[in-house]
């Protein structure tokens, strides 16, 4: 608390133990709430109460009173904060942020900023997905090779699979050392690292470190494009199971977690249903088609099986993509529902937890404006800000009952198109903010115009943290209305916070001394395709 109101007000407070007069006192002597998170937070002239239902409430206190501080240039002489009580709790149990490292890796202390980012968001999973095709980011003791080798690419494709190469090396994974420090800086902010190992498709990395693990034998490159890969590890071989099981032992170690994710998804049957070891697995463990799945992808099931009774005999609970039905899903699988939301509806009906992280509403690594011109290059797809906030993720097919295994939310970052942190947060920048949302409040508190006022104040701190963040809610929002009567288009635009907006009608950029929008502008004859507006916004310029 004390770092953060120094970071917000630059003013440095004491800290006692004994009872004072107007202080911020911090208790966790309060009831307990079920979920252990909620907190309350009283206000009078006295003083600032924040009691929490637990420690991680109490941190979620803290959280909101530091939001609720002005961010100031210089030394505070006082702030005002309102009088009143505040009693909070989140929706969802589980309230995640995914970020991929193997596309793109990203450094140590890019992965703490990540999470404090998601300690202001009182986002309480950092779903870490180590490793795919194009890169292996974690130690292995037992398989060296896994970061000699697979965490090594020699270069990258150009765009979107253009058959071009960047000629640029690119590397990086962390230690065990370096993972328990990551365990440790989240765990500090009552936030729980959950690792991925994706198997036993995205395995291309770890096929070039150890091609026997492979149907083929390879060579394998770790691969320069995007995509999915066929060569996936080898369902019908021994040793694969024990290297499964090896760097599942291993990874427990590191992470504490109930959770280990184990992927599952996109797992092409391709090169199985040629190889004559995975076939002579297929017929001894008689898993024949049975009209509802392939044999294949029975054979799927088979490996998620293993990873799963290795996870349950360490003691560990075991998440899987969607993908994990399609074969039968394992007795105690939690299943991520990320093809929509069937796959979660599916589990749910079948008494599994489900995490929902439809690719429909959370895929940040999503375009977040259609004015793509202007953007980074993304994967694709249109998720702009108020489709994120408008998400409910409980849905209404489901019975009370069944809604009970929708145990939370979470958004995910795919790094393809994403080399630079800096992009990592404009892509999570502010759609974090509705993610949060969607985690915490009752769907009935929820209201986009509420928020956007709120984001303002929020947004302020992202710049004092120095986030980098997009600047979509401050465009200008045209609506073109067709007067018949006056033979006039009418030119109406709003922004988000009501700030001033300047334009010209001959196509050139607007500046601050273009004309000022007062009202509608009647069009009527040939201007540049569209009025040209700039908005000046009382928080930040942008230009539209
Ligand atoms: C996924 O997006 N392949 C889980
Ligand atoms: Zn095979």
């Amino acid at each position: 608390m004390v770092g953060y109101i120094e970071r917000a007000l630059h003013l440095r407070l004491a800290v006692t133990t004994k009872a004072a007069q107007h202080s911020i006192t911090l208790s966790t002597a309060g009831k307990k709430d079920t979920a252990g998170e909620g907190y309350t937070i009283n206000v009078s002239k006295d003083g600032i109460r924040i009691e929490g239902a637990s420690d991680a409430g109490l941190f979620y206190g803290v959280q909101t009173l530091r939001k609720a501080l002005p961010v100031l240039q210089s030394a505070a002489k006082g702030v005002e904060v309102p009088a009143g009580e505040v009693a909070d709790a989140p929706r969802f149990a589980y309230r995640g942020a995914h970020l991929d490292v193997s596309r793109h890796f990203v450094t140590l202390d890019s992965v703490k900023r990540f999470i404090d980012m998601l300690a202001l968001h009182n986002i309480n999973r950092f779903h870490w997905h180590l490793t795919d095709d194009q890169g292996w980011r974690i130690e292995i003791k037992k398989y060296p090779k896994l970061t000699t080798v697979g965490a090594y690419r020699p270069e990258t494709v150009i765009g979107h699979n253009t058959g071009k190469y960047d000629g640029k090396p690119h590397q990086g994974f962390y230690t065990q050392k370096e993972a328990r420090e990551i365990v440790e800086y989240a765990r500090e902010r009552f936030i729980t690292v959950i690792p991925e190992i994706d198997l036993p498709g995205h395995m291309q990395a770890a096929l070039a470190a150890y091609p026997e693990l492979g149907c083929t034998g390879g060579p394998y490159e770790v691969w320069k494009m995007w995509g999915v890969s066929d060569n996936v590890l080898c369902a019908g071989k021994d040793n694969v199971l024990k290297f499964i099981d090896d760097v599942l032992t291993e990874i427990t170690k590191i992470f504490p977690s109930e959770y280990i994710h184990v992927g599952g998804d996109e797992c092409p049957k391709t090169q199985w249903a040629k190889c004559p070891a995975c076939q002579k697995r297929i017929a001894d463990n008689n898993l024949q088609a049975d009209g509802k799945h392939t044999a294949e992808e029975r054979l799927q099931s088979y490996v998620i099986n293993h990873a799963e009774k290795t996870l349950n005999a360490l003691g560990r609970q075991m998440i899987g993509w969607d993908e994990t039905l399609e074969g039968g899903l394992a007795p105690n699988a939690t299943v991520m529902s990320w093809r929509g939301e069937a796959g979660g509806i599916e589990a749910a009906r079948q008494h599994h937890s489900v995490i929902m992280t439809p690719n429909t509403y959370l895929y940040f690594d999503y375009y977040q404006t259609k004015d793509v011109a202007n953007e980074p290059e993304a994967i694709g797809g249109y998720l702009p800000l108020e489709r994120v906030y408008g998400y409910e993720p409980m849905p209404r097919e489901l019975s009370p009952e069944e809604q009970k295994y929708i145990i939370g939310v979470q958004a995910n970052l795919w790094s393809e198109y994403i080399p630079t942190y800096r992009q990592v947060e404009y892509m999570e920048l502010p759609r974090m903010a509705a993610l949060a949302e969607i985690q915490w409040a009752q769907p009935e508190k929820k209201d986009y115009k509420q928020f956007l006022k709120r984001l303002v104040r929020l947004i302020d701190h992202y710049d004092a943290l120095g986030y980098n963040y997009a600047r979509h809610i401050y465009e200008v929002n045209p609506k073109y209305i067709v007067d018949d009567v006056k033979h006039v288009i009418r030119a109406e635009m709003t922004t988000m916070d009501n700030a001033e907006i300047r334009y010209t009608l001959d196509g050139t950029e607007p500046t601050q001394q273009s004309p000022l929008y007062k009202g509608a502008v009647e069009i009527s004859k040939d201007a540049c395709s569209s009025p040209s507006m700039a908005g000046i916004s009382s928080t930040a310029p942008w230009y539209w």
